[in-house]
């Protein structure tokens, strides 16, 4: 029996569905990694609520809590329940602040129901028409994007702006808030779908497939004017692509390398540190890792009311990949991984009650 089988046998029961890690990949993550439980719904304590979730986010940073490699962040052990953002609905509240009926975002993982004591959760307007967007444009990945981009790309208007997975949550928010501070606006992204929907809805200037054995001669081509920040989703080609054409003085956010996320070992052809440090050191670049709510997280009530606006006048505009049932949990994630999402990655687990 398929785990896919086996997690919708159980869908309709009164209990609790959990995905948990199984094993640790060894390059691209596989259906035995993860497991099935199956258990209670836990009981909150007198200072706790019960959540039911209702969307969960899959994000590329998950891959690499699988990983026991050092990280900014410990490793899940194996058997713990998959972390992961989500939206839910409370279930029962002993908490002042939250009722029975509320919509939150919280991180209860790749589950039905969790028990929270309220911190770091963080109610939703109950008018508010698409929930889940919560875990995309109005969440952490739009947070990322407008955070790395306005405060370690320090756009000046006119300058020119790469960013690659420009259709996904992270990329969009780059493109789009880079549009409207003035920037020349390069995409790449996954294939001529994926492009034509940066440049006709998202508005970039141009995009690029990175797929596209010319990929390099074609990203030289559209930065005339060299390249005056690279915000870094990807690394790998795009990133080579990108080092010669970087200016004097570009900024470089790193925000994440998901090329690389399901490497085993070093890329094949010569070491090219010597020249990464070469540019930095001629071309006096800023290179700054970040990781988005330990830098900046007093910053989201500014950046959600800000980013609220824009998606209601229209300035700013989503997609999502939403898939239906936990038990499409994994393979969304493969896809997501493998760049088969088409906008941010949602898996909707149960509808609002
Ligand atoms: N630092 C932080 O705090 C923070 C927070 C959130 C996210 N991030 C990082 O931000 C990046 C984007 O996240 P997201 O949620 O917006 O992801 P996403 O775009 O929804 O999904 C990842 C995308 O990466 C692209 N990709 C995969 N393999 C690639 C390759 N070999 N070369 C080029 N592109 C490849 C694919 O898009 P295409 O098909 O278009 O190539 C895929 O759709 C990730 O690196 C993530 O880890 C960092």
């Amino acid at each position: 029996m398929s785990f896919n089988d086996d997690v919708n046998k159980q869908q309709n029961q009164q209990q609790n569905r959990q995905i948990k890690l199984a094993s640790r990949p060894h390059g691209a993550p596989t259906a035995d990694n993860f497991e099935l439980a199956t258990g209670e719904i836990p009981k909150p304590n007198q200072s706790e609520m019960l959540l039911r979730t209702i969307y969960l986010s899959l994000d590329p940073y998950m891959r690499g809590r699988m990983s026991d490699a050092a990280s900014y962040a410990d490793p899940l052990q194996i058997g713990d329940v998959m972390l992961g953002g989500t939206v839910a609905q409370v279930v029962e509240s002993n908490i002042d602040n939250f009722a029975v009926g509320d919509l939150v975002v919280s991180n209860s993982g790749w589950q039905d129901y969790s028990v929270s004591d309220g911190i770091g959760v963080l109610k939703l307007d109950k008018n508010m028409a698409n929930p889940s967007y919560g875990l995309g444009v109005l969440g952490m990945p739009g947070f990322t994007g407008y955070m790395g981009l306005t405060d370690i790309g320090k756009p000046k208007k006119g300058e020119t702006l790469v960013v690659a997975a420009a259709t996904g949550p992270v990329g969009a928010t780059v493109g789009q808030v880079g549009n409207k501070l003035g920037l020349r606006t390069i995409g790449v992204a996954g294939g001529a779908e994926k492009c034509a929907y940066a440049v006709e809805e998202l508005g970039f200037d141009v995009c690029l497939d990175h797929k596209a054995d010319d990929f390099a001669e074609q990203l030289a081509a559209a930065c005339p004017d060299g390249i005056d920040i690279y915000y870094e989703n990807v690394g790998g080609k795009v990133f080579d692509g990108v080092l010669p054409l970087l200016n004097a003085h570009a900024r470089i956010p790193v925000c994440g390398l998901v090329s690389q996320y399901n490497a085993t070992e070093l890329p094949d052809g010569k070491d090219r540190l010597g020249v990464l440090m070469g540019n930095i050191l001629s071309k006096r670049l800023t290179i700054k890792g970040f990781i988005i709510f330990e830098e900046y997280g007093d910053h989201f009530p500014e950046f959600l009311a800000t980013m609220s606006k824009w998606l209601e006048s229209g300035d700013v505009k989503t997609k999502e990949h939403q898939v239906d049932g936990l038990a499409q949990a994994p393979q969304a994630f493969f896809d997501m991984l493998d760049g088969k999402n088409f906008g941010k990655t949602v898996v909707k687990v149960a509808d609002v009650k």
